[in-house]
């Protein structure tokens, strides 16, 4: 698991994902989605910071969010005084009433390394959806992806918050001993002061990325029916959203 989520780097990740993410945008976006499917109650995993837990409270919404980092819970709990949130991991958890729908959202997807991590994830999201309940989710696209990270071998992103810049400098590695297109990524995480480049924290984490292929399989086989696949650039990457209703097993 990333450095990233843990400790003080949860703040840095929030300043930083501040100017990356239009986290007004994202809500729209998700909320047409879940409008369009009739969808009343709401569990958005990777909930991270609570970023879009607070649009979603302003508008009312019977909303609860999931993360299993306890310092990204903390800062959206800080955040959201109101809101319920789940210290779970979403290959394996249990509401106490299932949902009209599930998201994962801000490319949490990524850390379903393994054939077994999203089978068992979108097992238990099966388990906690009603009848006819849909999952909308992002997924980083290999296909694209890869062949960027061959092309830039150092990915720079700059963030300014609360007057202060950061910088990110991501390496990809595609090492040929990873299953799965799977990622090594190391970043370096710096804080601008005096016009200098000062160390924050050096992260190191596997990510994987997804071909449509795939994912189709995926849910094919975990008895999901696609609604809509919608292709999507990201702040940084390319990804593809993807709405499925839960088919009832006769
Ligand atoms: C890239 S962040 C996205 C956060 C938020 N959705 C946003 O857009 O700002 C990924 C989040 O997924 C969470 N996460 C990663 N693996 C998880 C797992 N197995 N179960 C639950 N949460 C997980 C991390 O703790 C982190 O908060």
């Amino acid at each position: 698991m990333a450095n990233l989520y843990e400790g003080k780097m949860a703040a840095i990740y929030d300043a930083m994902y501040q100017t990356f993410v239009n986290y007004d945008e994202e809500y729209l976006f998700y909320n047409t989605l879940l409008q369009e499917n009739k969808c009343s109650s709401i569990l958005e995993i990777g909930s991270g910071t609570g970023n879009l837990t607070k649009r979603f409270l302003a508008d009312n919404q019977n909303y609860q969010g999931l993360d299993y980092s306890e310092s990204m819970i903390a800062i959206a709990k800080e955040k959201n005084k109101n809101a319920t949130f789940i210290s779970g991991d979403m290959r394996d958890f249990k509401l106490a009433n299932p949902v009209d729908s599930i998201l994962i959202t801000g490319r949490s997807t990524s850390y379903l390394i393994t054939n077994d991590d999203i089978n068992r994830t979108f097992e238990s999201i099966y388990k906690n959806l009603k009848e006819n309940g849909v999952v909308i989710f992002d997924f980083i696209d290999a296909n694209r992806f890869i062949p960027f990270t061959k092309e830039n071998p150092v990915i720079i992103h700059e963030a300014q918050f609360e007057n202060t810049n950061y910088i990110r400098e991501s390496h990809w590695d595609t090492n040929n001993l990873l299953e799965n297109f799977m990622l090594e990524w190391t970043a370096q995480y710096y804080i601008i002061k005096n016009g200098e480049k000062e160390i924050l924290e050096n992260d190191f984490s596997t990510v994987r990325v997804f071909t449509l292929n795939e994912i189709q399989l995926f849910l094919y086989l975990n008895n999901f029916e696609i609604l809509k696949t919608i292709d999507r650039e990201t702040y940084a990457y390319d990804t593809y959203v993807v709405v499925a209703r839960k088919k009832i097993i006769v």
